[in-house]
């Protein structure tokens, strides 16, 4: 990390009533009682850390730990994730969500496998160099795994420095983003780099939460200017909402003799190589119209019944999933070729996207 420059030291010193070493020895302090163990806290190996920072990036600890441990025993070694197939690196994190990530995950191995004999670099800029890394995701991989004093500014430690520094910005907005990166790096102190980032990860997710904070629990209380100011409320400043589009989708449950139509996503794109159930655009049509009229010629249908519907929300869009049944006539025979009829019994080992994995348990309605 570049040292602060004589004038952001000043400007820190300025605008802060508190000195950065007050705010690291509470936070490791805290840390030592209320840290939390987690799976990847026992190791310092920079694979076994990166691939916990990529899980963790928008998705909440509870989420991580089983995918952590299942990817770990198909690929314990950076060589092994590099040698593997795609399409199997997509399926282990089918469900996990942002899947833009696992190709980059795959990308890296293979790049870092190439490159450089599978070494992981330690310096942040390198690690920007990487897909799929970000600043904060390569300042937290340079601190945890080589305990450099590099600083991270995940949505946690944004609210966290909102409330202590009371900053009254859009914090998305560049200024307030430069001022927020000036601070973490301001804070993040000399020596004990990991505990002292894994503690402030910590306090974000345990005590300066976003809704209801645990003011009274937190080791940054009496230094907190949101909480003398009477802001912890308020703050972060939260940008005015968004209108995030509804698209409705119809999910067809194709079954011809207890087996089903399933069908791989092309590999780039919105959930690129992930399984789905055939479907189409809600229009503004009757739904069984649709679904006859998409399907005819195909094959005879024999009756369509509506399952239910299921709700699922990604960054851009919401998305509303009406799930129909529709049995085809055995008598017309299967095109088996480049098509994939499953026995329905198998379908929770498919590796879904997570819209269509909220269909499963309507299957049996
Ligand atoms: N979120 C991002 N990185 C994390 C980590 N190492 N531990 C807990 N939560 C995190």
């Amino acid at each position: 990390m570049k040292g602060l420059s004589s004038k952001d030291k000043q400007n820190s010193d300025r605008v802060l009533p508190f000195a950065a070493e007050a705010v690291a020895e509470s936070l490791l302090g805290w840390y030592a009682l209320a840290g939390r163990e987690l799976p990847w806290r026992q190791t310092r190996d920079p694979y076994r850390i990166w691939l916990s920072e990529i899980m963790l990036q928008q998705t909440t600890v509870a989420a991580v730990v089983g995918y952590y441990r299942r990817f770990l025993e198909r690929f314990p070694k950076l060589s092994a994730l590099a040698a593997a197939p795609l399409e199997e690196v997509i399926d282990l994190w089918a469900g996990l969500g942002y899947y833009a990530r696992a190709r980059n995950l795959h990308a890296t191995a293979r790049q870092l496998v190439a490159e450089r004999g599978g070494e992981f670099p330690c310096s942040v800029d390198e690690l920007l160099q990487l897909p799929g890394i970000g600043r904060s995701t390569a300042g937290a991989i340079s601190a945890l795994a080589f305990d450099l004093r590099a600083p991270i500014l995940d949505g946690n430690v944004r609210r966290i420095l909102c409330r202590l520094c009371a900053l009254q910005e859009l914090p998305r907005s560049s200024s307030a983003d430069k001022k927020l990166w000036l601070w973490a790096e301001w804070l993040t102190p000399q020596h004990r780099v990991h505990d002292y980032t894994q503690a402030i990860m910590d306090l974000g997710a345990l005590v300066c939460t976003p809704k209801n904070p645990r003011c009274e629990q937190c080791p940054l209380e009496s230094l907190c200017l949101a909480r003398s100011c009477k802001l912890v409320d308020l703050l972060p400043l939260k940008a005015p909402g968004k209108q995030v589009p509804l698209r409705r989708q119809l999910a067809l449950l194709l079954v011809d003799r207890q087996r089903c139509l399933v069908q791989r996503r092309p590999a780039t794109g919105l959930l690129g190589g992930l399984w789905e159930f055939p479907g189409l655009d809600a229009g503004e049509g009757a739904p069984l119209d649709a679904i006859r009229q998409y399907y005819a010629g195909l094959k005879t249908i024999s009756a369509i019944r509506l399952l239910g519907q299921a709700r699922h929300a990604y960054s851009h869009f919401r998305l509303k999933v009406d799930f129909y049944r529709v049995e085809l006539d055995p008598r017309d025979g299967v095109a088996e070729e480049a098509e994939h009829w499953l026995p329905l019994d198998d379908l929770e080992q498919l590796p879904l996207h997570g819209a269509h994995k909220k269909l499963l348990p309507l299957i049996g309605a």
